[in-house]
């Protein structure tokens, strides 16, 4: 396989529009309305900049890693992905928040496998690292969930693919990126695959210092 020349760039308007087409290559199975389009890219953009990344095979927009910050409450973890996202502007932002929430990581189908989102979830780190946040939290879909669902619980599933005897094309990829899986979120997102399920998924940013009143 050819070497890939993959830059990872912030995120800047003129990329919206292929954004929202990356949207629906990335995620046949979810909901039209659980989809990012132009506007609420141009929000992010307004937003956090340098706190969302593209991939970009020359001028192709292959994929991307968005996110925002916010102080996560983990003793009332239990959240639906719209409602944290808030419909995907990601208004939620708060500049001084002690967590990178991830709201977005998808490759195209035809660019997986060959590292890019290992390198977005790298650009997300290194913003982590350099703002001094407490780490990345996210919801992370259970796509082969589906193949299994007639015969496990969701939860049965997750420890399953934690303990590494069942491989997760998301969940598994996560783990092998270094988050921790802390527990599941029910009804998080329309997703016939994942059956509506994620895993509370957390990396932790081990540079962390303590900042504010903790
Ligand atoms: C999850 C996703 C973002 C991963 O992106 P990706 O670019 O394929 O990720 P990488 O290439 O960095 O890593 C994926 C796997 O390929 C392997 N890989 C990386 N480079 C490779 C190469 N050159 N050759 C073979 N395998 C390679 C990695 O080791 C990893 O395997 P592992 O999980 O067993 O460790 C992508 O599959 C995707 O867009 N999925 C659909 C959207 C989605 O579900 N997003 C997450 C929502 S929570």
């Amino acid at each position: 396989m050819t070497k890939l020349d993959v830059k990872i760039d912030t995120l800047r308007p003129e990329y919206a529009r292929a954004l929202e087409q990356l949207q629906r290559d990335c995620f046949p199975t979810l909901a039209d309305d659980e989809l990012m389009n132009e506007a609420h890219f141009l929000n992010h953009c307004r937003l956090f900049p340098e706190g969302n990344f593209v991939a970009l095979v020359g001028d192709r927009v292959v994929g991307l890693g968005s996110g925002f910050l916010i102080d996560f409450d983990f003793d009332h973890a239990q959240h639906s992905f719209q409602e944290i996202i808030d419909g995907g502007f990601y208004s939620h932002h708060d500049p001084d928040g002690d967590w990178y929430y991830g709201g977005d990581i998808s490759v195209h189908p035809d660019y997986r496998r060959r590292g890019i989102g290992s390198k977005l979830y790298r650009a997300r780190m290194a913003i982590v690292k350099a703002l001094n946040r407490k780490g990345i939290v996210a919801g992370g879909l259970i796509p082969d969930y589906v193949h299994h669902k007639d015969h496990l619980s969701a939860q049965a599933y997750v420890d399953l693919v934690v303990a590494g005897e069942l491989y997760d094309s998301t969940l598994s990829f996560q783990l092998g990126r270094g988050f921790e899986a802390r527990g599941l979120l029910r009804d998080y997102i329309e997703d016939e695959a994942s059956d509506n399920w994620a895993t509370l998924i957390v990396w932790d940013n081990p540079e962390y210092q303590p900042r504010k009143a903790d």
